[in-house]
């Protein structure tokens, strides 16, 4: 079966599926049992990122169980500063802890990843592509250079991203000097993913929506923009999907600058303000509340008919508005493809 017959890639060419393909940002995570016993198993968190027979293990377990219409790479947007030679560790229900970077830092930052602690992911890219059925689109991944550095800025997971947000106001030179690092690194980071098997990128903006409009457009936009531009160097028809998430009206902006085949959208977004400002210029992708999905029922099959109902005369992926929840009944999950298939 060719390429161009996989669900999703169809719609990432422009081309509405009647049923609309599905995949869920974090379906492989701790909702599903067998992801937590491969967890246990391994130990630590980074080690399951960096051997390829685990990750590739772990990203095929909800294809099996549920059929999903991508495959997205087991694996995680810290990775990237740790092949620039930050520490970074994952304690269990804590998140992310990064040693926080500081102004002096930046000056040292190397320009360029550590080849070597990045060639497990080509690896475990390689490996689930030879594994996957053939309707099963592979999907790789990075943050986008705004989101990733609010993480090593403050070294953890913040509410409202504070301190990146001081750092950028406060040292705009320096910061913008570590904007164009991750931007290189990531460029370079998803043409790899691309040419090991992946077959379309998404770049996550999870913190994008916290920005005034200048700094987005400076900090998220620009950067987002570049990235596309330099993946596209080397791989003209490479397929993108960007998350600016939570960025409400500025998605006009994003859009306007941003050259992605589909925007995922989050929970809030407003479905009037998209078929005025995204149809016909990306596809859609999302938006399923991740608490909905967690408390299932009715409200469940409601929220799932009304996405369809909002998005899915157009080219349409349909997924999550963010990342699904570790409390989340897998019943629930085969509940929404269900009647999203009978739709
Ligand atoms: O979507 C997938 O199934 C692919 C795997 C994936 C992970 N992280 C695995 C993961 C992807 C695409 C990510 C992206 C990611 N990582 C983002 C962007 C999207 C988003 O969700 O906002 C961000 C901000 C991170 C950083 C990160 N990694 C956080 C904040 C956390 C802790 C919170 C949490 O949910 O545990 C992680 C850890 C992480 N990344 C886990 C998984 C499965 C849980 C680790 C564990 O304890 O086993």
């Amino acid at each position: 079966m060719s390429e161009a017959t996989k669900p999703i890639l169809e719609v990432l060419s422009g081309n509405r599926q009647k049923v609309p393909p599905v995949w869920f940002m974090r379906q492989a995570g701790r909702y599903l049992p067998e992801y937590r016993a491969v967890r246990e198993r391994a130990g630590s968190f980074l080690k399951l990122c960096f051997t390829p027979d685990l990750a590739a293990e772990i990203t095929l377990q909800p294809i099996r169980r549920f059929g999903f219409d991508a495959a997205i790479l087991f694996s995680d947007i810290l990775v990237v500063p740790h092949a620039l030679g930050r520490r970074v560790s994952f304690e269990t229900g804590e998140g992310p802890r990064l040693e926080p970077l500081d102004i002096s830092d930046i000056g040292a930052l190397p320009t360029e990843a550590d080849a070597a602690i990045l060639v497990p992911v080509y690896e475990a890219v390689r490996l689930v592509k030879r594994k996957l059925p053939p309707r099963v689109a592979l999907l790789g991944f990075c943050g986008a250079p705004w989101t990733v550095a609010t993480y090593m800025i403050a070294g953890r997971g913040t509410p409202d991203q504070a301190p990146a947000r001081t750092f950028a106001y406060r040292e705009p030179e320096a910061f913008a000097r570590l904007i164009e690092i991750l931007i290189g690194v990531s460029s370079h980071y998803l043409v790899e993913q691309i040419r090991a098997g992946a077959e379309a990128v998404q770049i996550f903006d999870t913190w994008a929506g916290v920005l005034p409009p200048r700094e987005f457009e400076r900090w998220c936009v620009a950067p987002v923009r570049k990235m596309a531009v330099n993946v596209r160097r080397e791989i003209p028809d490479a397929k993108i999907i960007g998350f600016p998430r939570g960025c409400g009206a500025s998605l006009a902006t994003y859009l306007d600058q941003v050259p992605v085949n589909a925007v995922g959208l989050d929970w809030a977004a407003d479905p009037a303000f998209v078929h005025e400002h995204v149809r016909g210029r990306a596809a859609v992708q999302g938006n399923l509340d991740p608490l909905v999905l967690l408390a299932g029922g009715e409200a469940l099959d409601r929220a799932i008919d009304d996405v369809l109902a909002n998005y899915a005369e157009g080219p349409f992926i349909f997924n999550l508005g963010h990342g699904i929840l570790p409390e989340t009944p897998v019943m629930h999950v085969e509940q929404t493809l269900q009647r999203i298939r009978l739709s």
